[in-house]
């Protein structure tokens, strides 16, 4: 029998809110079974009625998402519309009226989260935010409250699904990167504008928020440097894969002593790696702690009823009151927090790999290793095949670790010979746990 009743208001019913409708719907008495709490939609509110979802004759469906904010039957808002410019004002409206805001906003949370939860905290209310990241993988439950007693040392994921799905699908079916984008799309996981998920800026976004979590600092989305997989070359995942390897967009955050070292890139990592075998639509999250050591999350990073599962969650915490006790209690989210110091990019270190056109003439590779001898930086394997045609011929490097800086002088010197006919191509080989498990 349910003792309480919180009273809803949906903002966006597309792929995501439709989601929550259906579990609102569905699982009803199951929730009530569990918590004692009878969730109850108020409101669904979306921009137009063009916008109304198919099922719209049997919710309470408006276009007026302020009075659906102001009813005072409304507990919690649930904000599912996305971006920084409608949200933020709705979103901000809703704390100042003290009530309780989810959201599945990245970029709201990674731009203005600062600002957001200071209003909240003002206001003596919330904001939830576990399908921010990750998805249904409830990885911010797991970093606020399941691993307070470690020190993490460092965070990383695929944490896009779409950039999965697309590289999965090109190294295992072939497939070109156009047509991966277009089903990812057909699926519901890409942004609405998927550059958002191919330049990277999805996982900053998410980094930023899982990051400033994890380290507990304040983490500007301009501290994460950014490279997508919208450049990648297939002839790269081919020979990264000759060299047992496969390439995943990673989002890594780390500690380097004092410092924080916070990147997305692409980044070849060993076929027999955990993360290796994470394809399609799904992510997951390495983290590791000082206490724990390695932990693994996995599960489905994107789509309508992950992303729904995680909301209604957050719904759940709300009811309950655990989400506002935590808010309020544990000082480690990022309107309290320090700012982050970070490493300069240039002295971060990694191996890499590397895929030159030369010249199919003596004396190139020793041009090219001499250049790389002189910035100290150390061989680990080199491979050139046969040439099927007549003036060039990629040559693949690995290296051992070397810092960017480094890399980046040598990468200049080697793009200025003129046996070296195209940019040169530098991915990062990322070799977890040993890089990253400290003792
Ligand atoms: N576009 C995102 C992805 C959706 O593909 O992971 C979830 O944030």
């Amino acid at each position: 029998m349910a003792s309480k009743t919180i009273g809803i208001a949906l903002l966006g019913c597309g792929t995501v809110g439709g989601g929550v409708v259906n579990i609102l719907a569905q699982q009803r008495s199951l929730l009530r079974q569990r918590t004692g709490i009878d969730f109850v939609l108020r409101h669904v509110a979306v921009r137009s009625r063009e916008d109304y979802p198919p099922q719209a004759d049997k919710l309470p469906m408006t276009t007026d998402a302020n009075a659906a904010i102001d009813d005072p039957a409304t507990d919690v808002v649930i904000e599912l519309i996305g971006g920084t410019g409608a949200a933020a004002a709705l979103v901000r409206r809703a704390l100042e009226a003290g009530k309780a805001v989810v959201t599945a906003n990245k970029a709201l949370l990674a731009v203005r989260g600062r600002e957001l939860l200071a209003l909240a905290r003002k206001n003596n209310t919330v904001i939830a935010f576990e399908a921010s990241a990750g998805g249904g993988i409830p990885i911010i439950e797991a970093l606020k409250q399941g691993l307070v007693a470690n020190r993490i040392d460092a965070l990383l994921g695929i944490v896009n699904g779409t950039c999965n799905f697309i590289l999965s699908q090109m190294t295992q079916n072939g497939w070109s990167y156009a047509q991966a984008l277009a089903e990812a799309q057909k699926l519901g996981f890409a942004e609405a504008n998927p550059a958002m998920d191919v330049e990277g800026k999805d996982s900053a976004q998410k980094l930023v928020i899982l990051g400033s979590i994890a380290f507990n600092a304040q983490i500007d989305e301009k501290d994460v440097h950014c490279e997508g997989i919208d450049k990648l070359d297939a002839q790269d995942i081919n020979f990264a894969s000759e060299l047992g390897y496969v390439i995943k967009l990673l989002a890594i955050g780390e500690r380097v002593g004092d410092h924080l070292a916070l990147r997305v890139h692409p980044a070849l990592i060993h076929h027999k790696e955990l993360l290796a075998q994470v394809n399609g639509s799904f992510n997951a999250i390495s983290v590791y702690g000082h206490a724990l050591g390695h932990a693994l999350w996995y599960g489905r990073g994107a789509g309508r009823m992950p992303t729904a599962s995680a909301v209604v969650s957050d719904l759940v915490g709300l009811g309950l009151g655990t989400t506002q006790l935590a808010f309020q209690q544990l000082n480690i989210l990022w309107d309290q927090t320090p700012p982050a110091q970070m490493l300069a990019f240039d002295k971060l270190c990694s191996r890499y790999y590397l895929r030159l056109q030369a010249m199919d003439q003596p004396g190139v590779l020793a041009q090219v290793t001499t250049i790389l001898g002189e910035a100290g930086i150390s061989l680990s394997a080199i491979r050139q095949h046969e040439a099927h045609t007549p003036d060039s011929v990629p040559v693949v490097i690995t290296t051992h670790r070397a810092s960017e800086g480094a890399m980046r002088h040598a990468l200049q010197r080697i793009g200025q010979l003129s046996t070296i006919t195209a940019q040169p191509v530098c991915l990062r080989i990322i070799d977890q746990p040993k890089e990253f498990a400290n003792g």
